[in-house]
């Protein structure tokens, strides 16, 4: 198959990008978390594509992209006065709620659950072509199975050129991790994947919030997540990965410490220097945890084109974005911890 691929936010543009959706084609899109691989969530072949396109298990629910929260009634039963609420602050934006579904969303786009997750993406492209094509784009994130989310163009290129009729470009994403996971099905409402959104922000406008497990730690075996997605080892490079926490100074100097030979570093801009010899990824400064989101997919997917046999990773505090940022890493390490 050969790949389109759009540049600009022209009329013409989004209304062929819709085209694709509405003809049942999978397409690339831009949203400010990380690029998504698009197709529209009612009609069930297009879905399959996508999970084939992925390698996604078919058990791995996706999630829907709406313009607005007005829409949440067409594809959701019994929507809750939380999720207006949260609508109102945080969309568009970094969250998902997971809530009842309505039949007219297919099992094969929910995994084969009664719920569904839906999420109104902040980005003008996307918004755009789903208002066009006039139903909801499910999206995974656009990444093969297993590897870490695209957060630009030619990261999605790297996984799926060749794969899927297009790719919009939309620039850089701003955020750089996914979107926060909550679900609203339940009392307390449970955080199922911290990410762009931070929990604070959450607990501000629903008070108490349940963290799932998956979130925090490796599930034993049996054991299973809210969000099926969870429980796959992800995010990963092809090395292995090692996570450090710990206040950052006393981290960087331990990973100085025992730094194998042929290992690779992804630390803080404040430590670059303390590696020589050794490849270094930069996740910014360890007082900006904003551009450590935006960097963590990146430094991580480097690695892959690079000789190291495996990787050691700083890792913020749980704070904030820290939460998600450091999430990322554990799963990427398989949670193979060093508390320092
Ligand atoms: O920021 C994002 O959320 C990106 C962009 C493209 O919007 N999308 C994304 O999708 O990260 P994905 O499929 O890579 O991750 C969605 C996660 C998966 O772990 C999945 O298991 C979980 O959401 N999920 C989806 N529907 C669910 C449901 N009904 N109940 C529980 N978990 C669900
Ligand atoms: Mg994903």
């Amino acid at each position: 198959m050969n790949t389109i691929y759009f540049e600009a936010l022209t009329p013409e543009n989004i209304a062929r990008a819709a085209d694709i959706i509405r003809a049942g084609g999978l397409l690339g899109i831009p949203t400010e978390t990380v690029y998504g691989l698009g197709a529209n969530a009612l009609d069930e072949k297009a879905v399959l594509h996508i999970f084939e396109a992925k390698g996604r298990p078919q058990d791995n629910p996706l999630i829907i992209h709406v313009p607005d929260a007005s829409w949440l009634e067409r594809y959701c039963e019994s929507v809750p006065e939380a999720a207006y609420r949260l609508a109102e602050r945080f969309w568009p934006g970094p969250l998902t709620m997971i809530l009842p579904r309505k039949p007219i969303v297919p099992l094969r786009t929910t995994g084969g659950l009664e719920t569904v997750g839906v999420r109104c993406p902040d980005h003008p492209v996307t918004l755009a072509v789903i208002r066009k094509a006039d139903v909801p784009i499910a999206a995974p994130s656009g990444n093969t199975s297993g590897r870490p989310s695209p957060t630009c163009m030619e990261d999605m290129r790297e996984d799926m050129d060749g794969k899927i009729d297009a790719i919009f470009d939309g620039g850089p994403c701003r955020v750089g991790v996914e979107s926060t996971i909550i679900d609203l099905t339940c009392t307390p409402p449970r955080l199922l994947r911290p990410g762009g959104l931070p929990l604070e922000m959450l607990e501000d406008v629903l008070g108490e919030v349940a963290v799932d497990k998956a979130v925090v730690s490796l599930l034993k075996d049996g054991e299973k997540p809210k969000a099926p997605g969870m429980k796959y080892r992800h995010y990963a490079p092809k090395a292995p990965v090692t996570v450090f926490t710990g206040d950052p100074e006393k981290s960087a100097r331990y990973i100085e410490a025992h730094l194998p030979a042929s290992a690779g570093v992804i630390c803080f801009s404040e430590f670059t220097g303390l590696y020589p010899g050794h490849i270094v990824h930069d996740l910014g400064s360890f007082t900006d945890k904003a551009e450590q989101a935006r960097r963590v997919f990146d430094a991580l997917r480097e690695f892959d084109h690079e000789a190291v046999t495996e990787i050691y990773a700083q890792c913020p505090d749980a704070s904030g974005l820290g939460l998600a940022i450091g999430n990322r890493l554990k799963k990427a390490a398989g949670f193979h911890i060093v508390e320092v």
